[in-house]
């Protein structure tokens, strides 16, 4: 698969690579692509990832990673628009986090969401927001000594839920819990400045949450 990567930060990277270890061709975007910054980074994949601009990431890409800063993604998404992404699976990595008073809080939240603007902004494209709730460290080959939870996802579309379930299960993880349609997404990214906060608790960037049953 053709994989289109926007954003090169720290989960664009880790997701990158994932995807290129397991045999995808991968496309990172970046505002600059021929940067120093990137180019170091690539040496280290040894040619199996290429970089581009945001929109170059965005054709590439038959299934599209979208990881790019939670403030940023209104700027991108206007300046690509919806052509690049047709109907193409869209994974939402993102959070709208606000660290300006010192902690973390959500930009906008609770009665919309990330999830659902990217959703609305691209119509035909079908999101799914996973990720978003585990650090980039334990986003491929998770690492937890009980076992990893299952990856909280939800979108409005069956079939991407499940191909992301199967990435997902390439990538490490037990399972998806697919918690319903792109408007959960206002209920699952107000989870991460929680995250953050048991985090600074905890003093590790390694953990996450986890849903039990009975
Ligand atoms: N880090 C984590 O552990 C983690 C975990 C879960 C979810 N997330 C979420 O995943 C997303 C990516 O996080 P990250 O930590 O990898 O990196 P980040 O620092 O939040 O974002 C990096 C990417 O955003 C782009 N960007 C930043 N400002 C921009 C602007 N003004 N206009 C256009 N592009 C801009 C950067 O472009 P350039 O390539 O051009 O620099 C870079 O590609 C965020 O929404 C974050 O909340 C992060």
């Amino acid at each position: 698969m053709k994989v289109g990567v926007l954003g090169s930060g720290d989960v664009g990277q880790a997701l990158a690579r994932g995807f290129a270890a397991r045999g995808h061709e991968v496309k990172i975007g970046s505002r600059d692509p021929g940067s120093d910054r990137l180019k170091a980074w690539l040496k280290e994949t040894r040619g199996a990832i290429t970089t581009g601009t945001f929109e170059e990431a965005a054709r590439f890409g038959e299934l599209i990673v979208f990881s790019v800063h939670g403030s940023a993604v209104p700027e991108v998404l206007g300046d690509l628009g919806p052509g690049p992404f047709g109907e193409k699976v869209v994974i939402d990595t993102t959070n709208p986090l606000d660290f300006s008073t010192g902690s973390a809080t959500l930009l906008f939240g609770l009665t919309d969401s990330l999830g659902e603007r990217i959703q609305r902004t691209l119509p035909k494209a079908k999101v799914v927001k996973a990720f978003n709730t585990v650090s980039s460290v334990q986003m491929v080959d998770p690492q937890f000594p009980d076992g990893a939870p299952e990856m909280l996802i939800c979108g409005n579309d069956p079939g991407a839920k499940k191909t992301v379930e199967g990435i997902l299960r390439d990538f490490g993880w037990p399972a998806a819990l697919d918690v319903g349609g792109i408007e959960e997404a206002r209920w699952i990214e107000p989870l991460v400045p929680l995250w953050v906060r048991i985090g600074a608790k905890l003093g590790t960037w390694r953990h996450a949450l986890k849903i039990v049953r009975p």
